[in-house]
């Protein structure tokens, strides 16, 4: 029996052991995985441990994704853009990284507005942490010609800038309002809103009316500023979606099969969010 996990410090309110139950069970495929608490200063040995202890992989959540990505011996471009990892594997024994965030906000936003790139306008991303880096890079392979940072810490905002090239510009954060006027998409990938915790405090009276708004906080699941959009006549793309995709990369490399993202997938991790709110 294949044996994955995911780890993390805490590892509580991980929603990743539902959603691969549910695909193992859906599949019929006889596997488990489980949620497994790493301390960081353990996380190298774990990782390096888990072909003896029996894994076939597993998902990394914080504070462990840099400590992963240093860890692994092979890297997919995602992952190297980013410099952490979410995703681990096997192959012949060495340890192989991915950052599957990339691919599960893209898959999602695609997915579900089809028609979001329009090249001659420039995409805002709200955030300059870990997933804003993992977004910028999405959009610049999707060819997006001009992505703009606005962060409330500019040098964060900086680095990033620096990190992918004159494609991406920053903003100043009290001007993100400004800059969401003509994009194609604005994307909330700070933590603001998450839990109800603050708002983001935007004003999208100006925007454009074709501009696709996006937040990747999926607790709630309608966040402030897709109430606002929402409010406002504009098109969605809520969090959960990235979280759903996300995961396919991982289970295909662990389990075989590559698994799919339903409607029923969805209302058993929307299920779950409600019981715990
Ligand atoms: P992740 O790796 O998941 O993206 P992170 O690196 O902790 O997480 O990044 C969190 C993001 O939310 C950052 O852009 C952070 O802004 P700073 O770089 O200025 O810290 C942003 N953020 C969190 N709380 C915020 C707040 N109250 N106002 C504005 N931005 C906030």
């Amino acid at each position: 029996m294949r044996k994955a996990c995911v780890i993390g410090w805490p590892i509580t309110h991980s929603r990743s052991p539902l959603i691969h139950g549910y695909w193992l069970k859906q599949l019929g495929i006889s596997g488990s995985y489980e949620k497994v608490a790493v301390r960081p200063e353990d996380a190298k040995a774990f990782l390096e441990g888990l072909d003896c202890a029996g894994y076939v992989g597993c998902n990394v959540t914080v504070p462990l994704k840099e400590i992963a990505y240093q860890t692994a011996t092979e890297k997919d471009a995602s992952a190297v853009a980013v410099g952490a990892a979410n995703t681990i594997w096997l192959d012949d024994s060495r340890i192989c990284a991915a950052n599957t965030d990339t691919y599960g906000f893209m898959t999602h936003l695609t997915t579900t507005v089809p028609d979001w790139n329009e090249r001659d306008r420039p995409v805002l991303v709200l955030g300059a942490g870990g997933a804003a880096r993992a977004i910028a890079y999405g959009f610049l392979e999707a060819g997006v010609g001009t992505i703009r940072v606005a962060n409330r810490t500019i040098a964060r905002a900086e680095a990033l800038a620096e990190h992918f090239g004159p494609r991406v510009k920053v903003v100043d954060w009290s001007a993100r309002s400004d800059a969401a006027r003509d994009a194609c998409v604005v994307v909330n990938t700070t933590t603001i809103g998450m839990k109800g915790d603050g708002t983001l405090d935007m004003d999208l009276a100006h925007v454009d009316d074709r501009t696709v708004v996006s937040d990747i906080v999926y607790v709630p699941l309608q966040t402030g500023l897709l109430k606002q959009a929402q409010a406002r006549g504009l098109r969605t793309v809520d969090g959960l979606g990235m979280l759903l995709h996300q995961a396919v990369p991982g289970f295909e490399k662990w389990f075989g099969t590559r698994p799919e993202v339903t409607p029923d997938l969805r209302a058993l991790i929307v299920s779950d969010l409600e019981a715990a709110a």
